[in-house]
Parts: C-alpha cells; structure tokens; sequence
C-alpha cells in the first residue's frame, strides 16, 4: 500500500501540487523589506525551481541586490516569509545561516577579491573557512580553477589579471563549496559587453551542470539576449515575471546531455551541422 502510493506520487501530478512545486528550491511569499528611511520591497511573491537560471532586472534602486540579500538571508523580511532549501527566514539562527550560506555562492559587481594572496588562494580560502581537509582543497581548487580557465594563472595576484578574470575568480570562488544556488549581484558592471557576455556564458555553464543561477543587471543589452526566465523590478515592486517561450526545459535538457558522447561540443552544434552528421 505504502509503496503503491509513494510510486503514484512520483508520477506526476495529482490534484494542485505539482512536479515544478515540488522543484521549488527558493520562495518569498508576499514579502515586503522596509529599511527605517525606505520601503525597498512591497509584496513581492517569487518561486525559483530547482537548476533555474534567473534574471532579475530593473533600475537602480529597484530592489534587486534587495532580492538576493533575503535568499542568502543577509536581510529579514519585515512582512512575510522566505524560504531558501526548506529553510524559514523566520526560524534562522547563526548556526542555521551559516548552514544555508555553504548552500549558497555569491558574486560582487566589484569582485572582492584578497588582493594580498594569489588566485589559488583567494579561491582555496573559501574551503579553508568551511574547514575542507588539505588535500581535498587541492582537489576542488583545481577542479573549479580549470572550469573557469583560469588554473594557468593560478599563482597571479588579483591585479595582475584583467577585471573579466578577476570575475571568473569571484565564480570560482562562490562555486568551489558546490553550493546548490548562485547568487550574482551585477556580475558584469564593471566589464566591457564582450566581457560580460563571456561571465554570462561561464554562469550558464555552471547552470548546465545542475547550479540554480539568479543575476541581477540592469543592463538591458543582456536582458534583451537572455533567453531564459526575466523577473523586472520598479520600485520594489515585481512588474513582470516572464520565460522565453524558446526556453527547454532544464531536466529534458540535462537528460538529453546525458546520453551525448561529448556533452560539451554538443551544446555548441547548430542545427545545421546535426543534419550534416
Ligand atoms: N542599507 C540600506 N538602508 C537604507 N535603504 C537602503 C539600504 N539598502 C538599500 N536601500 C534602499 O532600498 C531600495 C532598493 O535598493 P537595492 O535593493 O539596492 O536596489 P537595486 O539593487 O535594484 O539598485 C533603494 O531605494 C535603496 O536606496
Ligand atoms: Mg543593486
């Protein structure tokens, strides 16, 4: 009896709650943020499922860097709830937040990087405050310094790298940990648009790999290309929330890699050369 349901449920959906409210990884549920001068979010209501890849955009002073401070609950909602990994804005501790921040990576429009210590080692220092043993340091600093292209110049100094790699630093840096969900506040404002592409398409990569990825620009050059979910800020305020209709679903799409021989020059082929094969 008890296996016959279990199964029925794994199915698919029955009655409201379904497979997607199920993914939901973060929720913020009618959610206002006054600062003592200033209301920076009315009511917000935003659900993000599990390896999504978020866009939050709008104005400045829309709220947005307010967004991803609740998520990684460097901010309480004044009114509301938010719910990040089963965790409940209202039933934090110290203890609980540093749990969820290991869930979470976070990125800087202005990178913060230690300028006194090496790439390698901006990198290892967020294992070594989690307290990862050496040699499996060793292993991810790599591992994540070769996903960012950047394991050749691991023994540079901050400035002694252009600002595009001073940000897939910062990446390497929020991703070493694994963390579930990465939150990237303005990633590409200080960069050039070719650069700031390259730091999207490096974010995309590590949403391909399963990250759930939410980033804030207010650059609308990027907004325009972004062919996944958009949710449009003004005045703290949620005035659109849309997918591209040419959006693939994220979990057909990694089941489709899945079965490619070459995972990574497959995402790259074009329709054309598919028929050619
Ligand atoms: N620490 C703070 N104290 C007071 N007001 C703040 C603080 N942080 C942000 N705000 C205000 O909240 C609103 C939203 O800010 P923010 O979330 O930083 O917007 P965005 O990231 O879209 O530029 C703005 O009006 C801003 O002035
Ligand atoms: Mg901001």
């Amino acid at each position: 009896m008890q296996r016959n349901s279990t199964t029925e449920k794994a199915r698919g959906p029955r009655g409201g709650a379904g497979p997607l409210e199920e993914r939901v990884i973060i929720s913020l549920n009618h959610v206002n943020l006054s600062y003592p001068d200033q209301v920076a979010l009315k009511d917000i209501t935003l659900k993000v499922a599990n390896g999504e890849f978020l866009c939050l955009t709008g104005p400045s002073g829309a709220g947005k860097s307010s967004i991803l401070r609740l998520i990684s609950m460097d901010a309480f909602p004044t009114r509301g709830q938010v719910r990040v990994r089963g965790m409940l804005s209202s039933t934090m501790n110290r203890k609980r937040i540093a749990l969820l921040r290991r869930e979470i990576g976070f990125v800087f429009q202005d990178f913060r990087l230690l300028e006194d210590r090496s790439i390698y080692d901006n990198v290892a220092f967020a294992q070594l405050v989690i307290g990862v043993p050496g040699r499996q340091i060793a292993e991810n600093v790599t591992r994540v310094l070769n996903q960012v292209g950047l394991w050749d110049k691991r023994h540079r100094y901050p400035r002694q790298i252009s600002g595009g790699e001073q940000q897939r630093v910062a990446i390497a840096r929020a991703m070493v940990n694994s963390p579930k969900i990465l939150l990237a506040d303005e990633p590409t404002g200080n960069l050039d648009p070719v650069t700031a592409q390259e730091i999207i398409d490096l974010l995309f990569k590590f949403n391909d790999a399963g990250t759930c990825v939410i980033f804030s620009t207010h650059d609308h050059a990027i907004v325009k290309t972004f062919g996944r979910r958009v949710v449009v800020l003004e005045g703290g305020a949620i005035v659109s929330d849309r997918t591209r209709e040419d959006q693939v679903d994220r979990s057909a799409r990694l089941e489709d890699r899945m079965y490619r021989a070459e995972p990574e020059r497959g995402i790259h082929r074009t329709t054309e050369e598919f028929s050619h094969a």
